[in-house]
C-alpha cells in the first residue's frame, strides 16, 4: 500500500492536483497563453471554441471548415423531442439537458471511443448540439414548438433564433457571446476536475461530459448565476440595496455571485462582464439594477474583502438580453462544454488513473454483532 502525506486541506484548497495546457489563472487568466481580456474584446466563441478544442487559433480556411461543421451538427435526433416532450415540465432544465447529452450518446457512432480524432469529433457535435437541447427544452416547457438550427447563423445568432424564433439584435447576440467567451474554460474548477476524474478511469467524452453537467449544476459553482438574479429580484429597489446586503451579511447569509476560491481580490472575467452590463443597460432599461449591484458590490467589498465573480455580472447581462432566468446555467454549458472537452482529451493522454486517498475518522474496530443481539 502506498502511503499517503500527511497533510489535508479541505476542499483541496490550494491543492495542485495535476497539470494542464489549457488555461492559467496564474499572470491573469489566459487560454491557451491568449489573455482573457484580448479574446473577449478581439476574438468570437466559435474562434475561442477552436482555440480550446484544437490547441491554437484557426487560420481562415481552418475556421471556414469548422464552422460548417458546426453547422452541419446541429440537428439533434427525433428521440431528443420525443423525450423531451414525455418529461414534466417542472423538470429542471440543467437536469434535462443532462439526460439530453446522455441521448445524444446513444446516438453517436463514435462514443465509446477515446481515439484522439473522434474526441475531437465528438466535441464538436456537442458543442453544435448543445444550444439546440437547450433551446428545445425552454420552448417544450413553455408549450411551444422547437425552432429548427439555422446554419447560416454564428453559435449565439443561431442560439438566440432557437430561443426566440427571431434573430437577435447585434447586441444581444454580441453580449451572448463575449460571456460564452468568459464562460468557456478555466483551469481545475470543481467540474472540468469532475469531468477529469470521470475521463481518468478512460470514461468516455459523453459519459465525463454528463458528469461535468452535474457537478456545474450545483448552486455553489455554474447555479450561481441564476441565484445572483434572485438576490437582486429580492433587494427590489436601489434604496433597499444597502440595508438587505447589511442584513444578509448580519444573518450570515451566503450572497450568490459573490466570494471565489481561488480569486480573493478580482474575478477578472466579472470586471470584463461589469463593465458589458454597464454599457449596454441604459439602452436596456436596467440601470437601476445596475446601481443595486454596484451598491451591493461596495458593502461585500467594504465588509468582508468578498469581490463579485463571473456569475454575478452574467445574470445581470442575461437579464438584459430578455433571457428567461432558467436557462442561465445551462448556458454556462453551451460555453464549458469547450473546457471539457479540452480537459477530457488532455487527461486522455498520458493518463493517469485520479485515485487520492481520505483521512479516516469513522468508528474504531469494533465486533460484528448479530442482528439478535443489537438492542
Ligand atoms: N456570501 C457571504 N459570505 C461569503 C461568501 C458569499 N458569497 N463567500 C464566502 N463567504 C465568506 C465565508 O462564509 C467565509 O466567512 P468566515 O471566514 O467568516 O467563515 C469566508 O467568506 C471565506 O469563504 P470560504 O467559504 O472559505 O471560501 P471558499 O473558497 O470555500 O468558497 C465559494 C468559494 C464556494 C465560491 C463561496 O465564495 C461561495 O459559496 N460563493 C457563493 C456561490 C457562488 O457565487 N458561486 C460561484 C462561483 S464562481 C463560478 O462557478 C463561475
Amino acid at each position: 500500500m502506498t502511503n499517503p502525506t500527511e497533510t489535508y486541506y479541505p476542499g483541496l484548497e490550494g491543492v495542485i492536483a495535476g497539470e494542464t495546457g489549457i488555461s492559467t489563472i496564474s499572470g491573469g487568466l489566459q487560454y491557451r497563453g491568449y489573455s482573457i481580456q484580448d479574446l473577449a474584446e478581439k476574438s468570437t466563441f466559435e474562434e475561442v471554441a477552436y482555440l480550446l478544442i484544437h490547441g491554437n487559433l484557426p487560420s481562415e480556411s481552418e475556421f471556414g471548415s469548422f464552422k460548417s461543421r458546426l453547422a452541419s451538427a446541429r440537428a439533434v435526433p427525433d428521440a431528443v423531442y420525443t423525450l423531451f416532450r414525455s418529461l414534466p415540465t417542472d423538470a429542471n432544465a440543467m437536469d434535462v439537458l443532462r439526460t439530453g447529452v446522455s441521448i445524444l450518446a446513444h446516438h453517436d457512432a463514435d462514443t465509446g471511443s477515446n481515439e484522439l480524432d473522434d474526441s475531437i469529433a465528438k466535441a464538436e457535435r456537442l458543442l453544435a448540439a448543445i444550444p439546440t437541447l437547450v433551446t428545445a427544452w425552454a420552448r417544450i416547457k413553455a408549450g411551444s414548438e422547437p425552432v429548427a438550427p439555422r446554419s447560416d447563423l454564428d453559435f449565439s445568432a443561431n442560439l438566440l433564433n432557437m430561443l426566440h424564433g427571431a434573430e437577435p439584435a447585434e447586441v444581444e447576440r454580441h453580449a451572448l457571446d463575449v460571456s460564452l467567451i468568459l464562460y468557456a474554460e478555466h483551469e481545475y474548477n470543481a467540474s472540468s476536475f469532475t469531468a477529469r476524474v470521470a475521463a481518468s478511469t478512460l470514461a468516455d467524452l459523453h459519459g465525463a461530459v454528463v458528469a461535468a453537467i452535474a457537478a456545474l449544476k450545483g448552486p455553489l459553482h455554474g447555479g450561481a448565476n441564476e441565484k445572483a438574479v434572485e438576490v437582486l429580484e429580492e433587494v427590489g429597489t436601489i434604496d433597499n440595496a444597502e440595508p438587505w446586503i447589511r442584513n444578509a451579511l448580519e444573518t450570515k447569509r451566503l450572497v450568490m455571485g459573490f466570494g471565489h476560491r481561488v480569486y480573493k481580490d478580482e474575478d477578472p472575467r466579472a470586471t470584463i462582464l461589469k463593465r458589458f452590463c454597464l454599457e449596454i443597460s441604459p439602452d436596456r432599461n436596467a440601470t437601476e439594477w445596475e446601481e443595486m449591484a454596484t451598491i451591493i458590490e461596495k458593502v461585500m467589498w467594504d465588509e468582508k474583502h468578498l469581490p463579485p465573480n463571473m456569475d454575478w455580472p452574467a445574470g445581470r447581462l442575461y437579464r438584459m438580453i430578455g433571457l428567461e432566468t432558467e436557462i442561465y446555467t445551462p448556458l454556462f454549458v453551451a460555453a464549458r462544454i469547450t473546457g471539457w472537452a479540452a480537459h477530457i482529451i488532455e487527461q486522455h493522454s498520458g493518463n493517469r488513473l485520479i485515485r487520492p486517498r481520505s483521512n479516516y475518522i469513522g468508528p474504531e474496530p469494533r465486533g460484528y454483532v448479530p442482528m439478535s443481539e443489537r438492542g
